[in-house]
């Protein structure tokens, strides 16, 4: 599928009125949101003017599903490189893949839910004339299209929805009920940029089902906007921060990221292929390429975070037990 950006959703016009410097509109005493900070929201919604897209038009939902495509590239499989991965048949494989692809886009949808719900507390009596506001309503619009294209894609490849367990999900229900500034624009950073990485191998996967090309192709578009704004919140929330803060928020950042990394690939998809999910388990936590794919892919999300005083070495401990450092 190409995107030609015909089915291009139409953002809203820059301009208005401009913030002046060092005018804060937020209640937080430490926060200072400057014509320059303001200046980052305006390209962003101009970019999101100018490439935004409709999924519903834009994937051909009705195209049949070829039965030896996988639904991921088979290197970002759980169980890729293990004895358990050489001893499966093609079959499984494809299965397998289908319905971690599937587990992957159920935890988008569900952090979605929750970053939506941040963002819009954070924007809550803002004003409106700021870019920060207008892109912070965008953002929300594009991930009430992502979810929704998530849920058609797992719906068209058959897969039930795999949701967290309890635990999580009721820690899931607290963090985005209170959690703010850093600590939330972290842990939306966080999310983005690890499906951000795979997404992209996916897009060019060629023997990856065009459904999932087609719906990382729109994500990694629109996501890299959305990134870019968590990065300058997160610089703006964090400017002048003490070291005290910044401790706290690291490790509530790097909790974050554990439960992100860790519900991703739920363990009903192991049974999903017909294996036996202790086995299955037990290679994965064992499989030194998945360990390797984490590192390279959080590379860059961790020099951010270095950068930000946001890497401490209670967070880097944590971060080391999912493999992302
Ligand atoms: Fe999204
Ligand atoms: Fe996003």
């Amino acid at each position: 599928m190409a995107l030609t950006g015909s089915a291009r959703i139409g953002g809203a016009r820059t301009g208005g009125a401009r913030t002046g410097a060092k005018a804060v509109h937020g209640s937080a005493p430490t926060r200072e949101h400057t014509a320059a900070d303001d200046d980052v929201s305006k390209r962003l919604l101009e970019s999101a003017a100018t490439l935004s897209y409709d999924p519903a038009i834009e994937i051909d939902w009705d195209a049949p599903l070829p039965d030896d495509h996988y639904g991921l590239n088979p290197e970002w499989s759980t169980l890729y490189g293990t004895r358990l991965w050489d001893e499966m048949t093609e079959r499984q494989r494809v299965t397998l893949t289908r319905h971690e692809v599937c587990s992957i886009m159920n935890t988008g949808i569900w952090f979605e839910m929750i970053l939506q719900q941040m963002v819009l507390r954070d924007q809550y009596l803002k004003n409106p004339a700021s870019a920060e506001f207008r892109f912070a309503l965008t953002e929300i619009a594009d991930e009430c299209r992502h979810s929704i294209m998530f849920a058609r894609a797992c719906e068209k490849m058959g897969v039930p929805a795999y949701r967290p367990n309890k635990l999580i999900a009721q820690a899931g229900r607290a963090y985005k009920a209170l959690a703010k500034g850093e600590l939330a624009y972290g842990g939306i950073l966080v999310a983005e940029e690890v499906l951000d990485v795979m997404q992209r191998d996916w897009m060019r996967g060629e023997n990856v089902l065009e459904i999932v090309r087609g719906t990382s192709r729109i994500h990694v578009v629109e996501e890299s906007r959305h990134m870019k704004f968590a990065r300058q919140e997160i610089r703006e929330r964090t400017r002048h921060a003490g070291p005290a803060r910044r401790r706290t928020s690291a490790t509530g950042i790097a909790l974050g990221a554990y439960v992100i990394v860790t519900s991703m690939v739920h363990p009903g998809v192991y049974r999903a292929a017909g294996l036996d999910t202790g086995r299955a388990l037990a290679e994965v936590r064992a499989n030194e390429h998945r360990k390797a794919m984490m590192r390279t892919s959080s590379r860059h999300l961790m020099a951010f975070l270095a950068e930000t005083g946001l890497l401490t070495s209670r967070s880097a401990a944590i971060y080391r037990r999912i493999h992302m450092l």
